[in-house]
């Protein structure tokens, strides 16, 4: 388990070199470990105009949902700053839609790192289930 999330930091770092960040200067990189064992890589994409930016986790969910990946066991993120950064709110809600339960890594380097679930990071987080059925 432990080697597997090292992996997983070490593609994370590697994707992030990949990001396209000409704007915030703030490069992040994300490796998606899905049940199938798979691994999907992804960066930051910035635009012009600047709504239109697509985070790490986003792109990289986006990407292995549109391969047919179903379910997650664990997201490694790495960003371009000395400390550990945490996904932004609008992240978390899209991860939760796909994986409520999956690991999230926040790795600085394969030496410095935080591991917490996303039920941390977002404990009540808005789902299926909340919308009321029509009658
Ligand atoms: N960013 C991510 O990729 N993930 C997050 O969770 C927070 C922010 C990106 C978006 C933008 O390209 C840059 O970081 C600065 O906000």
């Amino acid at each position: 388990m432990h080697s597997e999330y090292i992996s997983l930091i070490r593609q994370s770092l590697k994707a992030r070199k990949l990001s396209y960040s000409p704007y915030s200067g703030f490069k992040v990189g994300a490796a998606l470990l899905g049940a199938s064992g798979r691994v999907y890589c992804g960066a930051n994409i910035e635009s012009a105009s600047y709504s239109l930016t697509l985070c790490a986790e986003r792109v990289v969910f986006s990407k292995a949902l549109s391969e047919g990946e179903k379910r997650f066991r664990a997201i490694a993120i790495s960003v371009s700053s000395n400390d550990l950064v945490f996904p932004c709110g609008a992240c978390r809600q899209f991860m939760y839609e796909f994986a409520k339960d999956i690991d999230v890594i926040i790795a600085g380097s394969v030496t410095d790192f935080k591991i917490v679930t996303l039920k941390e990071l977002l404990p009540f987080g808005f789902e299926r289930k909340s919308i009321p059925k029509k009658t």
